[in-house]
């Protein structure tokens, strides 16, 4: 999982959003194209629309129920069970490092299934390879999501 490797970002798409049920199938489309294993980074204010967002990528995997995918903010993890396991980690609440590995964090992410991690701002692990998006509440129903995706392109020459 980590990177010695030059780690290029680059900026695939903004999307617009006017409801929670675009959100979701932008979520859903998302889902449906991502590596697996792979890992979705989710940024954004409370209320942005993550765990919405989250909805759709399971959707997008697989998972018929979506009822299933609320913020594990107690947790800090819960797992779906689509086409692969789906590991939905909210940090919010997550007071150190130490939690990160009582969640068993190292086993799964990058490794197996894919992994959504809301406030990824505070996961301070270099990964491999990641989809990163930053929503942005630009007020009423409407968001903003900027999509990138980043990886590993090999070592640095000297
Ligand atoms: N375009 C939109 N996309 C996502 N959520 C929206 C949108 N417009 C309004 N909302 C509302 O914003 C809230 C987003 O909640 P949630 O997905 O739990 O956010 P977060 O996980 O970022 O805290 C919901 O109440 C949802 O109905
Ligand atoms: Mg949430």
């Amino acid at each position: 999982m980590k990177s010695r490797g030059t780690v290029k970002k680059r900026r695939i798409a903004k999307v617009l959003s006017k409801s929670p049920e675009e959100t979701q199938s932008i979520g859903a489309e998302i889902g449906r194209s991502l590596p697996i294993p792979g890992v979705v980074l989710l940024r954004g204010a409370l209320g942005a629309g993550k765990t919405t967002l989250t909805r759709g990528i399971a959707q997008g995997l697989g998972l018929t129920d979506t009822s299933l995918v609320n913020s594990p903010s107690f947790t800090l993890v819960n797992i779906y069970h689509g086409i692969c396991p789906i590991y939905h980690v909210d940090l919010y609440r997550l007071e150190g490092a130490r939690d990160l590995y009582s969640i068993g964090l190292d086993d799964f992410l990058g490794k197996e299934g894919v992994t959504v991690v809301e406030w990824s701002e505070r996961l301070s692990i270099a990964l491999e390879q990641a989809t990163e998006i930053v929503i942005e509440d630009a007020g009423d129903d409407l968001r903003v999501l900027h999509i990138q995706v980043f990886a590993k392109t090999g070592n640095k020459r000297r």
